[in-house]
């Protein structure tokens, strides 16, 4: 498939649904929260760059896309009030990105 086909291609399945990406504030990370953007879907991520996330946020617009800082080392502080809980995404699909046991328990 050429690559233009492949960067116009529609997934209406992603239209609406919320996504959570780890680390998506640059990089491969930043790459994933843009084309899930772009189809629509609701993304959070977290990061610990706090720069590069705000810009990738006023970028895409904040009606899409939820910045919100986050170690993921710190497990204690990413389950408590202080940072994404899972509960807050329970039609969430996760790809390989996703921190550890965010997703359990959700289809
Ligand atoms: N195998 C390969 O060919 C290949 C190619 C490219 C990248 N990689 C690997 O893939 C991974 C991702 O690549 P990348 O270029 O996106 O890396 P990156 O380091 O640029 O991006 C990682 C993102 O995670 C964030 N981050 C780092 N520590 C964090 C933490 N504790 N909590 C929350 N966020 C944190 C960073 O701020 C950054 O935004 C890296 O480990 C890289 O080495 C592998």
């Amino acid at each position: 498939m050429a690559q233009a086909q492949v960067e116009q291609a529609r997934y209406p399945d992603l239209e609406g649904r919320s996504v959570f990406v780890s680390g998506g504030g640059s990089g491969i990370g930043a790459a994933i929260v843009a084309a899930f953007a772009a189809q629509g879907a609701r993304v959070s991520f977290i990061d610990i760059a706090d720069d590069p996330s705000h810009v990738l946020v006023s970028r895409l617009g904040a009606e899409r896309v939820r910045y919100q800082r986050c170690d993921v080392r710190d497990i204690a502080a990413f389950r408590g009030a202080g940072c994404v809980r899972p509960a807050q995404y329970p039609r969430e699909q996760c790809g390989a990105r996703r921190p550890p046991r965010a997703c359990r328990g959700h289809a």
